[in-house]
């Protein structure tokens, strides 16, 4: 009832206020007239949005992303959207429809390579089997509807969803091929110094790369990742047979 609610009989006056103020022109207002006029919903038009647009509506205005949402990492679901400074540069050369120029990516190269940190006791591989279900895994900082229950597992790498990786499952296209990874570059240290700093920071190779920063942004532990290189580098692994 409206004298409960002190705050909204305000609000309804004063827009009752303002709808009469309004239409003072056309004379008094019949009593179902005045009732205060709700805001129409913008219809937008889906189909002249640029797909940037669509992303931005949805997001900010449709009202369907909780931006107050606490996420995995303690932070907020606005604070996953801030960008920082290689991701400003990155949408930046992604607008611009060029390619990213050498001195640019020379610099986030830079940047990314300054992230990363290394095993203490070196980088040895870990455990295939465990590799296999981090990289299989999608599971861990999906927030929205459903927000990701650390509680309930650890969270994988989600790589399978850009990479074809064992020829006993169906991956991703979006990035290039790994099945046979070990058996083709074989493991020396090099090679599994830029495959640890390939998975922990892919930028500090490829500037502007979709791949995600798994070590930078604590998606993946150190362990984890050590896991998954031996998915990849192990030659009982599938992805080597
Ligand atoms: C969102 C897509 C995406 C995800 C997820 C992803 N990658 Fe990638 N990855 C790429 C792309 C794209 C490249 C190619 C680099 C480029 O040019 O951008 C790449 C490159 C690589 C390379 C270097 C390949 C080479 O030829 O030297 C390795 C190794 C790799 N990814 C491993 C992984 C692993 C392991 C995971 C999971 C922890 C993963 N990627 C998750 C997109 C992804």
């Amino acid at each position: 009832m409206l004298h409960k609610d002190p705050i909204a009989h305000a609000v309804a006056a004063a827009l009752l206020t303002l709808f009469a103020a309004g239409c003072t022109a056309t004379g008094p207002q019949k009593p179902e007239d005045a009732k205060p006029a709700q805001a129409a919903p913008a219809k937008p038009d889906y189909t002249k949005m640029t797909p940037r647009e669509l992303a931005e509506y949805l997001v900010f205005q449709s009202g369907s992303y909780d931006l107050a949402q606490p996420t995995q990492e303690g932070t907020t679901g606005r604070d996953r959207l801030t960008q920082d400074e290689v991701q400003k540069v990155c949408t930046e050369v992604a607008r611009s429809g060029k390619d990213i120029d050498d001195k640019t990516a020379e610099r986030i190269n830079k940047l990314s390579m300054a992230t990363i940190k290394y095993p203490e006791g070196g980088i040895k591989l870990g455990d295939w089997r465990k590799g296999r279900d981090i990289a299989w895994s999608g599971f861990g900082f999906r927030t929205a509807h459903n927000v990701d229950d650390h509680s309930r597992g650890a969270p994988g790498g989600n790589c399978y969803n850009c990479h074809q990786i064992g020829p006993d499952r169906t991956g991703g296209t979006i990035g290039p091929s790994l099945t046979g990874y070990g058996k083709i570059r074989g493991s020396s240290p090099e090679m599994l110094k830029y495959t640890y700093e390939v998975i922990y920071n892919p930028h500090a190779y490829f500037a502007c790369t979709q791949m995600p920063r798994s070590g930078a942004k604590g998606l993946l532990t150190q362990q984890q990742i050590l896991d998954v290189m031996a998915y990849l580098f192990d030659p009982e692994s599938p992805v080597n047979k």
